[in-house]
């Protein structure tokens, strides 16, 4: 089969592989119909993820048809169309039983991708098959379906209800790329007071402003800590979002919440941010962090499937699955090509 494999920092080819073979009885093979690129993917390209072996075949994101079940599954049978996510579970372990299935020890977690073999590929082997897929309900296309894998998700938990989002709340988001606007979405369901979005890109401004946020600022331009302040009669923001993953806007979003309020980095890192605590210390804050758990993604589905989420407008280019040099490429222009999510399917091959 073809699938686009990673071999080091900057290199990845789409290439042909041996085809994955069930090795657990809880197993599944997916034919892979639909699949996208997550900025997490632009990191493990640029080396921020040591985990990732040189050999993997990249992705954690698809929407496909399971042709085969291992003797274990009970949930699927071939033929089914299904959400592969991003997140995978044992079931058992301390963690799962508690719903936090991206700190899984048994095996799952977030493995497609980056400790196993992805979806970027014609077929992928997904473990703990009954817990890591989802049947699509006729009513949501491939495309609906496929922001369930991840970004609907993180920035629904590890953004909005990691950061107590509640109703009135001023509510900035730094980083409004698929993450950031999926956490400006959702953040909707609670009825904020104000949702500030702030990005460098204004192409991304723009998009942030489709989704729900009433203020935008161009930290290239503007001053973000006096918008949110100027806002807030000087207090800062009662919740606010990091979804960057980089030190610069962590340290944006430590100083946009007012005391006592609540910071969601939602990036992943690959370098050290610091958190000048010389200046935080008195401010009774919370930062937290987190792996998505995908905990919220039969909720998520309802609201799509309701109109309360609008799923569709997140993807903006649309490619065939052996195209991943260009849709790569898309990605890496998003100040020209405006692009959201990417997303690449077998269709029409
Ligand atoms: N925690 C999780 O489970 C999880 C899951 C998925 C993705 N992620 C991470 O979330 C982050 C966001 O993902 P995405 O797909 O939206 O990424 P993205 O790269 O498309 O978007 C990031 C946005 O941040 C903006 N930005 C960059 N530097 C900035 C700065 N200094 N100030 C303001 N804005 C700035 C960019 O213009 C862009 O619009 C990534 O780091 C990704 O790896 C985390
Ligand atoms: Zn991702
Ligand atoms: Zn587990």
């Amino acid at each position: 089969m073809r699938a686009l494999v990673y071999h080091g920092p900057g290199r990845k080819a789409w290439e042909r592989v041996p085809e994955p073979e069930i090795t657990d009885d809880g197993d599944a093979i997916v034919r892979v119909d639909t699949t996208t690129i997550c900025a997490t993917d632009l990191h493990i390209l640029r080396g921020d993820v040591p985990a990732v072996a040189a050999g993997r075949v990249l992705g954690h994101e698809a929407v496909g048809t399971v042709d085969e079940v291992g003797d274990g599954v009970r949930r699927l049978r071939p033929g089914d169309r299904v959400l592969v996510s991003c997140i995978s579970a044992c079931g058992t372990c301390r963690f799962c039983r508690e719903g936090r299935y991206g700190q899984c020890l048994g095996g799952g977690g977030w493995v497609l991708g980056h400790r196993i073999d992805g979806t970027q590929a014609d077929y992928v082997r997904v473990p703990f098959a009954d817990t890591a897929t989802y049947r699509v309900p006729g009513s949501l296309t491939d495309e609906e379906a496929l922001m369930l894998a991840d970004v609907l998700p993180t920035g629904y938990e590890v953004g909005v209800l990691a950061g107590g989002v509640g109703p009135g709340d001023v509510v900035a988001v730094v980083g409004a790329g698929p993450v950031g606007l999926s956490a400006i979405c959702a953040a909707q369901l609670y009825s904020p007071g104000h949702v500030v979005a702030i990005d460098r890109s204004d192409t991304r401004l723009e998009a942030a402003k489709q989704f729900g946020a009433d203020v935008v600022v161009s930290n290239s331009r503007e001053n973000p800590l006096a918008v949110v302040k100027d806002l807030t009669g000087g207090l800062g923001a009662d919740v606010a979002i990091e979804a960057v993953g980089l030190p610069a806007p962590f340290e944006l979003a430590v100083s946009l919440a007012r005391p006592g309020g609540r910071i969601a980095s939602v990036g992943m890192h690959g370098q050290a941010a610091a958190l000048h605590l010389e200046e935080q210390w008195t401010r009774d804050i919370t930062i937290t962090t987190g792996l998505v758990d995908t905990s919220s993604t039969p909720i998520l589905m309802r609201l799509i499937t309701t109109g309360q989420i609008n799923a569709s407008r997140l993807v903006t280019h649309r490619f065939r699955l052996d195209d991943f040099d260009d849709a790569y490429d898309v990605l890496a222009r998003v100040a020209d090509t405006g692009a959201l999510k990417v997303v690449l399917s077998r269709l029409g091959e």
